[in-house]
């Protein structure tokens, strides 16, 4: 396991590329087993869990190319495969090539899926759905077997509306017969995306208030995609910079699914302004304690939780954090404390205590986000830490020491 190695106390100045969303690439490149055509996605980040995902595209038969940040997925050949647990337990998304397999080969088998050890995760919305609309599932060895001979459109309330399920049912709705109505749906940015490359590829879908609909397609086509910014990604570089200090311009961040956080990093004193092709961010320069708490888009992004969180142990006062998506998302928390931070976890709320400063330490990543949110906090300290666990954070960062590097951060990647 690599390690990153941070010399903090260093302001950040100059500009940030924000790279393509890793949760809307995810879906969109699963998506692409069903159009049996060429698909040319581009802006799409490279990072692990976007590998991953192209090699069970390539193991499943499909050709996959790289130019630069497009890669070109031809599924025309693809071919059933047991998707097994060496693979899915790298990556939660993993689970959405079921709805796309039960769609495209009309059976699936994929072992339970892995991801960030951040709660219990359970996938029962999305078995529950895929049953509704007539696929039968056998759960055995750790494994969902699908038979989708029977599938058929339905219309689908959600209890909860989940990010992953949302998409499974899309992909799947995509080849039943009629017209598939999920209510109560997710409709994060990303899933939104999900609903663009869909009709780009000939599957009518149209997304209304929590409603999706998605209707059958006979024929698919070839599709070219432009996988959209990274809001994850930009948000936690305005974290490095409140942490910090400096100024910096994000380039190709899009404002207009940032409202949550821009209002939080806002409310702290930092200064933001909006340009054409980014948005540009000044650290504040005392940062104003917060209330927090994560939710459904359009509310805070729990994936921006352990990045707002290492802001906030600098804060002036009191802030609190209320994690309400997953049950198990404060391990930064112990290591932010290990620090010099003051945070008191109480089920699914932290009480974060501001400090004068953070003190380099040795650290641990145990999620991706988390692990983003410690090299936050080891930029804000004067002298060396060492972030492990370092496989987390590039299943969803691109060359992050390279991004941080170019504002003037020091930060190295050992492996
Ligand atoms: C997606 C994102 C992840 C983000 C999360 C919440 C991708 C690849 N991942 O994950 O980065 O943190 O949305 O915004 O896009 N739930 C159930 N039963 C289910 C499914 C979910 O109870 O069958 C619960 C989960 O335990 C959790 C909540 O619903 O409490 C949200 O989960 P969900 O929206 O499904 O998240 P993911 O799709 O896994």
């Amino acid at each position: 396991m690599g390690r990153y190695i941070v010399y903090g106390g260093k302001k950040l100045f100059g500009t940030v590329d924000i790279h393509g969303s890793k949760n809307a690439a995810l879906p969109i490149l699963c998506a692409c087993i069903i159009n049996s055509g060429i698909n040319i996605i581009h802006n799409c980040p490279k990072i692990t869990d976007v590998f991953n995902t192209c090699k069970i595209l390539q193991m499943a038969g499909c050709t996959i190319k790289w130019e630069n940040s497009t890669v070109i997925v031809d599924s025309s050949k693809a071919k059933f495969i047991e998707i097994g647990e060496d693979i899915t337990s790298k990556m939660r998304s993993s689970i959405i090539f079921m709805g796309a397999f039960c769609g495209r080969f009309k059976k699936a088998v994929v072992s339970k899926p892995g991801g960030c050890k951040i709660g219990k995760r359970p996938l029962d919305i999305h078995i529950e759905a895929l049953k509704n609309m007539g696929v039968v599932i056998d759960e055995s060895n750790n494994c969902f077997v699908c038979d989708a001979k029977k599938l058929k459109s339905a219309e689908i309330n959600l209890r909860f509306p989940s990010v992953g399920a949302t998409e499974n049912i899309m992909l799947v709705a995509a080849f039943a017969d009629g017209k598939t109505v999920i209510k109560n749906a997710a409709v994060e940015p990303e899933t939104m995306a999900l609903a663009e490359f869909l009709n780009q590829i000939g599957v009518n879908t149209v997304c209304g208030d929590n409603v999706i609909t998605i209707c059958k397609k006979c024929d698919f086509c070839n599709a070219e995609y432009s996988i959209i910014p990274d809001r994850i990604e930009a948000g936690t570089f305005m974290a490095a910079c409140a942490c910090s200090g400096g100024e910096i311009f994000l380039k190709n961040a899009d404002a207009h699914n940032m409202g949550s956080v821009i209002d939080a990093f806002d409310s702290m004193g930092s200064k933001i302004e909006f340009c054409g092709n980014g948005i540009y961010f000044k650290a504040p320069d005392s940062i104003i304690p917060q209330n927090i708490k994560t939710g459904i888009y359009p509310n805070f992004p729990t994936d921006m939780q352990p990045q707002i969180m290492a802001v906030l142990t600098l804060a002036r006062g009191k802030s609190v954090v209320i994690e309400s998506m997953f049950e198990n998302r404060f391990n930064h928390a112990i290591e932010f404390n290990k620090m010099g931070a003051n945070i008191e976890i109480d089920g699914k709320m932290a009480i974060i205590k501001g400090v004068k400063e953070l003190y380099p330490k040795e650290t641990m990543a145990f999620d991706l986000r988390g692990g983003a949110g410690l090299i936050m906090a080891a930029l804000s300290c004067n002298g060396m830490s060492i972030i492990n666990g370092s496989t987390y954070i590039k299943r969803g960062y691109e060359n992050i020491e390279k991004s941080i590097s170019g504002l003037g951060g020091i930060i190295k990647y050992e492996n």
